[in-house]
């Protein structure tokens, strides 16, 4: 099919991606495409599912025939929705060229429906108007939830009874969280799965979306520099990374009940590290990746508590400005134990990574933003350099870095002469920086994860035994840890985050980049 993934090619990077995708590849020429995104009214449509879509619209990757109804409880106009989304959507492609025509095409193409999410009713109401769009023409429908995740259910109901296409394909792209362990999300999974089959579910992790995790599989299957040492023998460990310099602004209600391990770990960094450490993949085709990455998921060693480390950020004075601690926020119990912090010793129990520490951190309120990974390389045997380097023989290692965001880019950090009669060694980057390298802007995740989901291309989404394995793991600890009811370390808003972070990277002999 037309998907940029089947054709991939080493043409020039400025090529826009609508060369790569003729529109009549995106469908039958007198086919619709209908777009429901339920919960319109919210953040997350708002800031992202609205403006991807206009992205795509903007490229030409949507199909000609195709309409976006808004959907959610609040009542709203056509009008009024057009409105509420024209100030959030953007051009970034080319600031000047058509922008504001484009944006008031797309807006004809958006409506709304206002209707409860356990009403088939209502769904009934939305399947008319749906009809009288599509004009009889074969119809395919994509249902994106945007909403809490208690009224996943009751809405996969009355659209599938209700709202369903009889003529194309239907499909329904959920947003996490994917249930809080082990238990609710196989509940959760099975309710689906009563209205939908696996095949229509696309789960969305929106950080395989992300251009550089999309790259880490490029980077070590299509260049013989890095596959060979991508294991034990090579790798001394590998970190990744995530943090934020804002706290849970706004959503403290949510973030209470799930905490930190769940809203990135167990998710965003463990999908990370399956890419990472999977063997090579019999083909590129979705089912050969997640069963890659299913296997990899499932060799892990159990989680021990004392290979965790929580934190939870506290108020903070700076420059005249005080930061609110997270137990500050009114939606959260003054006494809350849930972790703004974590970080993790992972390991996998096979031949290629058996001893090599993963490293996870992921924390909100810290001195930075960034999303990192970052692999560190062992020392060079018999280091003829080495009183170079002095006592530290650390210093000298390798380390690659896939910098995620912001400022996207893949550095190795190399021993490099400095230039000069004399013998002295420094280190340096060998830097692809993507702002330098690539000028057009990066689609944001949500644009290629629509994209995939509107083309059936399942390669980024997350597979019901994937999901299953990734709460094998982590449900014991998360257990353990709120039984015994673990106090986490307090840490100021805006600071590195707890100092037992250190302590338990020295336990394994790993120092964070
Ligand atoms: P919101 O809380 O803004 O909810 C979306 C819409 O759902 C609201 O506008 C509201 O619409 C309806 N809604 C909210 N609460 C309830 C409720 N208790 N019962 C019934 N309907 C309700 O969520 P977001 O837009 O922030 O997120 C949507 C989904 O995406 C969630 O599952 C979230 O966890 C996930 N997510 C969000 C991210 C973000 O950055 N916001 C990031 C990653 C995932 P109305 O009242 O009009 O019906
Ligand atoms: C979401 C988390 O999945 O990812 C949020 O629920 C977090 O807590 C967000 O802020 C981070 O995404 P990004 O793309 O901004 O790094």
């Amino acid at each position: 099919n037309g998907h940029p993934l089947n054709a991939v090619s080493f043409e020039d990077a400025e090529k826009p991606l609508a060369k790569e995708l003729p529109l009549s590849e995106l469908g039958e020429p007198d086919s619709n495409l209908s777009i429901t995104i339920v919960g319109a009214s919210g953040d997350l449509a708002k800031k992202k599912i609205f403006p991807a879509l206009f992205a795509l619209f903007y490229e030409d990757c949507l199909p000609e025939n195709f309409t976006v109804f808004g959907y959610a409880r609040s009542k709203m106009t056509d009008e009024e929705l057009r409105n509420m989304i024209s100030k959030t959507l953007t051009c970034r492609i080319d600031k000047s060229e058509n922008c504001g025509d484009k944006m008031d095409q797309f807006l004809t193409r958006c409506f709304y429906h206002s209707g409860q999410y356990n009403s088939e009713e209502h769904f009934l109401e939305l399947d008319g108007k749906l009809k009288e769009k599509e004009a009889g023409r074969l119809s395919n429908r994509l249902f994106y939830l945007s909403i809490p995740p208690n009224i996943f259910v009751d809405v996969v109901r009355c659209a599938s009874l209700k709202a369903s296409s009889t003529t194309g394909w239907t499909r329904v792209i959920v947003e996490k969280p994917f249930g809080r362990d082990f238990e609710s999300s196989g509940q959760l999974t099975r309710c689906l799965k009563q209205y939908l089959t696996e095949d229509q579910i696309f789960r969305i992790d929106h950080y395989l979306g992300k251009e550089l995790v999309e790259n880490l599989s490029v980077l070590r299957f299509s260049n013989l520099v890095f596959e060979p040492l991508w294991s034990r023998n090579y790798i001394r460990n590998v970190q990744l990374i995530f943090s934020e310099d804002f706290g849970t602004e706004g959503r403290g209600g949510y973030f209470d009940n799930y905490g930190i391990i769940r809203d990135i770990m167990q998710n965003h960094l463990l999908q990370i590290l399956a890419l990472f450490a999977m063997e090579t993949p019999v083909s590129l085709d979705a089912e050969d990746i997640r069963n890659e990455k299913v296997k990899v998921l499932k060799s892990m060693r159990p989680l021990l508590l004392e290979d965790l480390v929580v934190g939870q950020y506290k108020g903070h004075s700076r420059g005249g400005k005080l930061y609110l601690g997270y137990t500050d926020d009114p939606t959260v119990p003054k006494n809350s134990v849930t972790p703004t912090f974590a970080a993790a010793a992972l390991f996998i129990n096979n031949a290629r990574w058996d001893g090599v520490p993963f490293l996870m951190k992921a924390g909100k309120a810290l001195h930075t933003k960034r999303a990192e990974i970052r692999v560190q390389f062992r020392h060079v045997p018999g280091n003829l350099y080495k009183r170079n380097f002095g006592t530290d023989l650390d210093k000298a290692t390798n380390e690659l870095v896939l910098r995620v965001q912001p400022d996207e880019a893949v550095y190795l950090k190399i021993n490099n002469k400095v230039p000069g009669l004399g013998m002295r060694l420094d280190r340096s980057d060998l830097n692809l920086l993507y702002s330098a390298r690539y000028p057009k802007e990066i689609p944001d995740a949500y644009e290629r994860l629509l994209l995939d989901a509107i083309e059936g291309e399942r390669r980024l989404f997350i597979r019901s035994d994937e999901l299953d394995a990734a709460w094998t793991l982590f449900t014991p600890l998360l257990k353990e840890l709120e039984e015994k009811k673990i106090a986490p370390e307090l840490y100021p808003y805006g600071s590195r985050g707890p100092v037992g972070a250190h302590y338990l990277a020295a336990k394994h002999n790993v120092r964070w980049g």
